[in-house]
């Protein structure tokens, strides 16, 4: 596990690595998401996408409403959310992870998927958003239903609200 100043320098070092990754995608999500809002103060530890340390960010439909954190109300359609980020591997070394993707749309990609889609930027630039996909990932964020799909990041994490 890294420390906070670890997780920092390794990100300092891979960020130009990563946005060049996932502007092979060509996808204007790939290429605006640094402008957005962060909510996370440093790259954080996930416990629920392998071993990642991750950044959280919302594009200027949703940060108003992310931002609230447990208080939100629902996401307005065109809310985008992502997590970019680093993964460490068992050898130690640490490389370019995904860009994980939630976007709010009118319709949701399922029945029970309460609008959202989800998708992934690889690091490769391919883009993963079939059907496989999710319900893969649906079947944890459902669980948060009741913050809008919204699972945050741990307390320390976060940029303080309002
Ligand atoms: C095992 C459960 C689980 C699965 C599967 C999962 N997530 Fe998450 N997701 C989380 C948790 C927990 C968080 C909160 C931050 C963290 O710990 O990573 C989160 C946070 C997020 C966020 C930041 C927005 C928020 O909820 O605050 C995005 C975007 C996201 N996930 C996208 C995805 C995508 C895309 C997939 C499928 C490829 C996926 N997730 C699969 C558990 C999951």
């Amino acid at each position: 596990m890294l420390t906070n100043a670890e997780a920092s320098a390794v990100y300092d070092c891979l960020k130009d690595d990563i946005r060049k990754a996932y502007l092979k995608s060509e996808s204007p999500i790939a290429r605006d998401f640094r402008q957005w809002k962060r909510f996370s103060v440093s790259p954080y530890p996930a416990e629920a996408h392998g071993t990642r340390y991750l950044l959280n960010y919302a594009n200027p439909v949703a940060a108003p409403n992310y931002q609230k954190y447990e208080d939100l109300d629902n996401m307005p359609i065109g809310s985008v959310v992502v997590k970019e980020g680093f993964v460490q591997q068992h050898d130690g070394r640490n490389g370019v992870g995904p860009l994980f993707i939630m976007e709010k749309k009118r319709q949701g990609a399922l029945a029970d998927s309460g609008g959202w889609h989800y998708s992934m930027i690889m690091p490769s630039g391919m883009v993963r958003m079939d059907q496989g996909l999710q319900k893969f990932c649906n079947d944890c964020h459902v669980r948060a239903d009741d913050d809008d799909f919204m699972m945050f990041m741990p307390d320390e994490f976060r940029v303080s609200a309002k």
